[in-house]
């Protein structure tokens, strides 16, 4: 068994329920608005959940990114920040925390997860060359294609099986990797990515093992493995509990050897850490120099990377804390929790239970809303009008259209229910899932939305949409039958 307190701790009424492992001492007010208000917020934000105002939102899970809540240790490190352009003694203290935690020489500060990835784009990729993936991520792509080159997947087509008990869906398929490569031939591949904690499939982990394979298999061809650990600390938490050989290892050897497998990694601070930043970290020195230079170009001299130093310090704590187990099982746990209550309603959604979040899968909740018309989208809508909720649209949406200008249809269309680390209470959850209980009791009512304004790059980022037809009149009329409060 691992070896973390709320494993060990159980309830003596058997009831599975998570505990947290810190107490709250600074809370944020928040506003639950009546349904009318709801719908009008809705469509005067183009039913973009990523344009609503946070105080017409009662429940904020439309991510976890820089929305994580900070430790005391962290916000007290804050106040020791060395505010210097050059030379802060902020940047030495987290360069080690970096270096010693993923056991690698070199790190280079940069702003957030997607200013790495436009250096390593930038650095790397050739027009007409692959980046080859598990998996994508959005800014990932849109970064790889800006600079002309293509995205290749090898996970599993059962990875885009919803309902799965796969414990490890975000694993490179090797026969898929393989084939690829001998068809475009290595000088055609830029690199080779893999996205622990997989978000676009629904958080989903890669194990160490798989890991150990892609590397292997690289490293037979030349080809230089990367490693985005944005999402490291659910999937490491998934690797202790899940994997076999790791129940017993300590989180900080599963990290070491973890990167010692890779070329580079990279990371989103606002995620990894607890923080505002990012950054990369490598082993070789031609890369790190190639790198470097592109550091104070995009985003601020070496040693801030355009980070905030008082943020630097907070994620110098916070990546250490990420070897805590009980620190990096609250989301995970949380997530199980809603999950498990969903389910009970018969709510379809990802399974199984991975980070980030809870998905659902909107082509099973409304099949009749064809992925045209963004189902995922629509059903986020939909969330947002029955509990005030925003969660984020992880479907075709969130998809750049092919060159062409057609459609590029997801192959999942989920409702991401984001669960950032120790922010929401457990009644809160319960909120969530009777609210999407009910919905799924009137899913009949929900129909598909089109744009009304639609951006070239990243779109779901600023686009505005509306519904089709007056579905969500209807949908508001009936809470208000069922909750005269209308909240
Ligand atoms: N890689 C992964 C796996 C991510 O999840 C993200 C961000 C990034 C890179 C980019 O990092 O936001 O710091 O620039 N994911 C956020 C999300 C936005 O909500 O899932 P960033």
């Amino acid at each position: 068994m691992p070896d973390h307190t709320y494993t060990r701790v159980g309830f003596f009424s058997g009831e599975k329920i998570p505990l947290e492992m810190h107490k709250a001492r600074m809370v944020q007010r928040v506003h639950l608005r009546p349904v009318g208000e709801r719908l009008a917020v809705l469509n005067a934000t183009g039913n973009n959940t990523f344009l609503l105002p946070n105080r017409d939102v009662f429940l904020d899970m439309l991510t976890d990114s820089g929305v994580n809540a900070m430790s005391e240790a962290q916000y007290a490190a804050m106040l020791l920040a060395d505010d210097s352009y050059a030379g802060s003694e902020t940047y030495y203290r987290l360069e080690k925390t970096v270096q010693g935690f993923f056991g690698l020489k070199y790190f280079l500060p940069a702003h957030q997860g997607r200013a790495c990835e436009n250096i390593l784009a930038t650095a790397y990729v050739n027009p007409g060359q692959y980046m080859v993936t598990n998996y994508h991520f959005t800014t990932t792509k849109a970064h790889i294609t800006r600079v002309g080159g293509h995205v290749y997947e090898c996970v599993s087509d059962a990875a885009s099986v919803t309902a799965s008990s796969d414990p490890f869906k975000g694993n490179y398929e090797m026969a898929k990797l393989a084939s690829f490569v001998d068809k475009v031939g290595t000088d055609k591949i830029a690199f080779v990515r893999i996205e622990a904690g997989t978000n676009l499939i629904g958080g989903q982990p890669v194990s160490l093992a798989n890991m150990r394979e892609v590397s292997e298999y690289c490293r037979s061809k030349g080809l230089k493995l990367v490693l985005d650990a944005s999402l490291l600390a659910d999937n490491l938490y998934f690797i202790k509990t899940r994997e076999e050989s790791c129940l017993k290892r300590p989180l900080d050897e599963i990290v070491l050897e973890m990167s010692g497998l890779m070329d580079i990694v990279y990371f989103s601070g606002r995620k990894l850490g607890c923080a505002r930043g990012g950054g990369i970290v490598l082993a070789g020195e031609d890369d790190y120099r190639k790198l470097r230079d592109l550091v104070p170009l995009f985003d601020g001299f070496l040693t801030y990377g355009g980070m905030s130093v008082r943020e630097m310090e907070a994620m110098n704590v916070g990546i250490r804390e990420t070897l805590d187990i009980d620190t990096i099982s609250q989301t995970p746990i949380f997530v199980e929790a809603l999950g498990e209550s969903l389910q009970a309603k018969g709510v379809p959604i990802v399974t199984p239970f991975g980070g980030l979040g809870c998905h659902v899968d909107a082509l099973k909740f409304i099949p009749h809303v064809p992925q045209e018309q963004y189902p995922a989208g629509a059903l986020c809508s939909a969330m947002f009008l029955t509990g005030g909720i925003r969660g984020m649209e992880r479907g075709t949406l969130s998809e750049q259209r092919n060159p062409d200008g057609s459609e590029h249809l997801s192959s999942m269309e989920l409702m991401r229910l984001a669960v950032p680390k120790r922010v929401f209470s457990l009644s809160q959850m319960m909120f969530v899932a009777d609210r999407l209980g009910w919905l799924y009791e009137h899913r009949d009512l929900i129909g598909g939305l089109e744009f009304e304004e639609e951006p070239a790059t990243l779109r779901f980022f600023l686009g505005r949409l509306r519904p089709i037809g007056d579905w969500q009149e209807r949908l508001a009329a009936a809470f208000r039958r069922d909750m005269p409060s209308g909240l």
